[in-house]
């Protein structure tokens, strides 16, 4: 069925308190619009938002999606903001109605109402669920034969009414014919002098055209966002949902309730094990039997099989192959590429930097802009004096290089492959095979005495 797709996202979010508009607020590392509109695209090339409030900063954030962007001036309710786009909808289209504040329903629940609407022949729908606490939500008036008579706002309903659990989602279904024909009609007699989409419903009937109201079980996915704790709320849905995506998969989480996604395109296979409180920021992408330890932070990381992140360990930008150990307290900054069975121990802050196969960074180092070849030991607290104050020089070591203990490399410098650097050396030119060292000659004065304080 084709059908056009209208997202609503021109209200202020008054309810947030906040300078920034609510639907650029994150959910799961992405703006809460991000998840509603890629959504809307999996199921239609034919998506309208409406926007208005703070509309620049909208349109800006989500300038690479192939949407169509319909301005309303003034918020004067979720049916005006349905109207905007309506014009420009073929008659002929069903066009299905989003909210840009509910972000986790799921693209399936969404196919499955649109298809039940069209196996019940149904030119009208509108999703409803149960929920424990529907304050705030516009309830589902049904008359003695259970039929849909009405959606009434929290404000506007009776005592009676706000005991109703069932509520609208907010997501209806509806031929762009009718909503042509009935919008127009709609008043702003309410509490809060607003034309409500909701009263379609009564429109309808007095045309004699019957609602279909499909009720959705798992109510989580439409929970609304208008203030931070409901943002809270939805957030903690989302990350139990991604949480449990991967488990499905084969992904062992430590507990699934202390680990974060952020951001798009994670992919972690079978037989990976997370620790707790772990934030995963995608791009990511973890190998089958790689270990990331208790609160690592990764963000931008490819890692092969069998790599084992130890705990307090953050990665960015970073590709490890197979068999490579990190950490504890590794900082491995964007551009870090360890080759197989590399190791970096703790404290090491690496950038821009290739760790040949087998070479290891075991304590305290930083190595910045260097080409390190395969089976190097870099001693603890050797630093790569990469940067002049204006410029960054790149420091080269060749295969089976031994870096002493403490020592400075001044790039741009190269040490030959089978080197060797004394422990201490500060090394200004480039090292050939061999020991290299330049350090201080050690001087002992075995008759020198301390100083003494004079009594009194
Ligand atoms: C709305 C529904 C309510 C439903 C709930 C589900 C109405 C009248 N109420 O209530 O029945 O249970 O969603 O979450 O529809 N918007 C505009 N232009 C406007 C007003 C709103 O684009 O003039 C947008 C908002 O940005 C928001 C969406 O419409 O994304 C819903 O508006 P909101 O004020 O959040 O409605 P609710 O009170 O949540
Ligand atoms: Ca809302």
């Amino acid at each position: 069925m084709k059908y056009s797709i209208i997202i609503l996202a021109a209200g202020q979010g008054t309810r947030m308190l906040s300078q920034t508009p609510k639907i650029l607020h994150y959910l799961g590392g992405k703006p809460i619009l991000q998840h509603v509109i890629e959504k809307a695209q999996a199921l239609s090339d034919d998506v309208h938002i409406i926007y208005g409030h703070q509309g620049e900063v909208v349109q800006n954030a989500f300038r690479h999606f192939d949407v169509r962007w319909v301005y309303q001036a003034q918020p004067l309710g979720t049916g005006h903001a349905v109207m905007q786009a309506i014009p420009a909808i073929p008659d002929e289209h069903g066009v299905m109605i989003l909210m840009g504040d509910c972000p986790l329903v799921q693209v399936e629940t969404l196919k499955a109402f649109a298809s039940s609407i069209q196996a019940t022949a149904s030119k009208l729908g509108v999703l409803s669920t149960s929920v424990e606490q529907p304050f705030g939500y516009g309830r589902i008036v049904r008359n003695s034969q259970g039929r849909l008579c009405a959606i009434i706002e929290e404000r506007d309903a009776t005592v009676e009414q706000r005991l109703i659990k069932e509520i609208n989602t907010g997501i209806y279904f509806a031929p762009a014919e009718l909503l042509k024909l009935w919008l127009p009609q709609l008043s702003n007699e309410n509490q809060q002098r607003e034309y409500l989409l909701t009263d379609i419903v009564k429109l309808a009937s007095s045309y004699s055209q019957e609602f279909f109201v499909q009720l959705a079980t798992d109510s989580e996915e439409f929970a609304g966002i208008n203030d931070r704790i409901q943002l809270a709320k939805a957030e903690r849905f989302y990350q139990k949902r991604q949480a449990e995506y991967w488990m499905k998969k084969g992904v062992t989480f430590l507990d699934p309730s202390r680990v974060e996604f952020r951001g798009e395109h994670i992919n972690l296979q079978p037989d990976v094990t997370i620790d707790i409180n772990v934030i995963l920021e995608g791009p990511i992408h973890i190998g089958s039997g790689s270990y990331i330890g208790p609160n690592c932070v990764l963000k931008g990381v490819n890692l092969a099989e069998k790599v084992y992140v130890h705990s307090h360990s953050v990665l960015e930008q970073t590709c490890a192959e197979t068999g490579c150990e990190i950490g504890p307290f590794a900082r491995l900054r964007p551009d870090t590429y360890l080759k197989a069975k590399a190791k970096v121990g703790n404290f090491v802050e690496i950038k821009k930097t290739t760790l040949g196969e087998h070479s290891k960074a075991n304590h305290l180092s930083y190595l910045g802009d260097a080409q390190i070849g395969k089976n190097v030991n870099i001693g603890a607290g050797v630093i790569t004096c990469n940067y002049d104050g204006v410029n960054k020089h790149q420091t080269e070591i060749g295969d089976e290089a031994f870096i002493g203990s403490n020592s400075q490399l001044v790039a741009p410098v190269k040490i030959e492959s089978n080197a060797t650097i004394g422990a201490g050396s500060t090394i200004t030119h480039d090292a050939p095979a061999g020991l290299t060292l330049s350090r201080v000659r050690q001087v002992s004065y075995p008759k020198w005495k301390r100083p003494k304080k004079q009594d009194g």
